[in-house]
């Protein structure tokens, strides 16, 4: 059974990415960094969760509301001052506490949890999670004494040449006895390089007192990279993606072009699936078995039955039932509920409407506001006029009903059951059931008109 509390560092600006949000709001794998390392930090067992939060403080606070607790760090000194600001909060605590940083989105729950299982085993009073770099530059370096246990870790600013050439670095993930980790920290300085109180100091401190150092390699160093720069971001996302697909391929999807489908790491799809190029599956969308999703299709927090086709689509907080068959060219907005065996095709938008099993909607229609039956039919260029400038109202038809080319219905109108609208049609009134309604003007065809205009030289 785990048991640790974790502290999460969020205050940094992160001068590098140059930019006004705070770097672990920045996306990869389409989460915030530091949701993707409290959700690890979760999976690994974690109690307690505190998070250091310092420059956009509130809007991580914001977009972690709920999912943990926080300390603000004022002035951003360094990592072990950082740490530092829990003292209060950590007050009574006892066992493991275990340091990350919230711009690692690539951790695991797995190694998270290896790293505190290792710690207990070693019973030692601190553990860094270290890494193979191929890349070891700007990490801290873990210096190893002759016998193999680590000595102390040295920052990349303060590192001398020889030093520099270790490639094993710090992750900047850390499992502390917490009481040896306050008791040390006060007495940290920032005698150094960057004139910052660092936390990795506490280990070289431990160590010299005599204390029992461990140090756990993850197996992979991609999982511990750490995301200082936008370039460096951008890699995360492309490991991210490729995990996310590898995983659902094993689980029985099918992705033709793994290089062009960007897929959420919380959503679900169904065994059986095939996922076509050029595909954004975003969000808390889940979708179900036997679909064919793409080519060029974006989905945002979508729920999608079984058997669903979708090709050239954008749809975004909608739900479509089993066996729907949508696309090219469709909007989808928020609350859209398309119902079982739909056909919706060719530059149709729907918004805020319920449509009934089996109707079909193929050409060039808006729809919103509506709640719409079973088995209708709505012509091309059919449209449900819902706003009056000022507020929105709701059409409602009835099932089988058949809504000839080019009508408007102007809600609030209500099209009863089997209702007949008569091509070009404006419908302001309600239709009863098994009426036709017809709402326009009536042709007149003037004999010999063409003939005359002729004669008179005006055609
Ligand atoms: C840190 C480690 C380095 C390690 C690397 C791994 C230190 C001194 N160095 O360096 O050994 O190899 O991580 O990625 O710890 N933060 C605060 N308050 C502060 C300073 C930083 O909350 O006062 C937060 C940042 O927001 C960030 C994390 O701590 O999430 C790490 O800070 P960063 O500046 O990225 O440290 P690195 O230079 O990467
Ligand atoms: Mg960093």
């Amino acid at each position: 059974m785990s048991d640790f509390v974790t502290i999460i560092l969020a205050a940094g600006k992160g001068t590098r990415m140059k930019s006004k949000l705070p770097k672990v709001l920045h996306k990869a794998g389409g989460k915030t960094m530091v949701q993707s390392v409290l959700d690890a930090a979760k999976a690994a067992g974690a109690r307690r969760n505190i998070v250091i939060t310092g420059f956009g403080g509130e809007q991580v606070r914001e977009a972690l509301a709920g999912q943990a607790e926080f300390v603000e760090q004022k002035e951003q000194l360094g990592t072990g001052h950082a740490v530092l600001q829990t003292k209060d909060l950590m007050q009574g605590e006892k066992g493991t506490v275990m340091v990350l940083c919230g711009d690692t989105p690539l951790l695991t729950g797995g190694l998270l949890k290896k790293l505190y299982e290792e710690h207990v085993q070693a019973g030692a009073k601190a553990t860094v999670l270290t890494a193979i770099m191929p890349d070891a530059t700007g990490y801290g370096r873990i210096i190893r004494g002759a016998d193999g246990s680590v000595d102390r870790i040295v920052e990349h600013k303060d590192a001398t040449e020889e030093e520099r050439k270790v490639c094993e670095v710090n992750s900047g993930i850390y499992c502390f006895d917490i009481e040896a980790l306050f008791e040390m920290l006060p007495k940290v300085t920032n005698d150094n390089a960057q004139g910052e109180y660092y936390l990795p100091d506490v280990l070289g401190m431990l160590k010299k007192q005599g204390e029992k150092i461990w140090a756990v390699a993850a197996d992979d160093y991609e999982d511990t990279l750490g995301i200082n720069s936008r370039l460096q971001l951008s890699r995360a996302e492309k490991i991210l993606r490729r995990r996310k697909n590898e995983a659902l391929m094993a689980e029985g999807v099918s992705i033709l072009d793994p290089d062009t489908t960007y897929i959420d790491a919380d959503v679900q799809i169904g065994r059986d699936t095939v996922i076509y190029p050029m595909t954004f599956i975003e969000g808390k969308t889940v979708i179900g078995e036997n679909c064919e999703i793409g080519p060029n299709v974006r989905l945002q927090n979508v729920t999608i039955g079984d058997g669903v086709k979708g090709q050239y689509l954008y749809a975004h907080d909608a739900v479509v039932d089993n066996d729907a068959n949508l696309g090219q060219f469709v909007h989808l907005r928020p609350n859209a509920h398309i119902g079982e065996q739909v056909k919706i095709d060719n530059f149709i938008e729907v918004k805020n409407s319920n449509i009934g099993k089996g109707s079909k909607l193929p050409h060039l229609s808006y729809i919103g506001d509506c709640d719409m039956g079973e088995g209708v039919n709505m012509g091309c260029g059919s449209i449900t006029v819902n706003y009056d400038g000022k507020k929105k109202y709701r059409t409602k038809i009835g099932n089988h009903a058949f809504i000839g080319c080019n009508s408007n219905l102007v809600a609030p109108v209500t099209l009863a059951d089997n209702a007949f609208v008569a091509a070009g049609s404006t419908v302001t009134k309600d239709v009863p059931a098994d009426a036709l309604a017809i709402a326009r003007e009536r042709q007149t065809n003037i004999e010999g008109w063409v003939d005359k205009r002729k004669k008179e030289g005006k055609l």
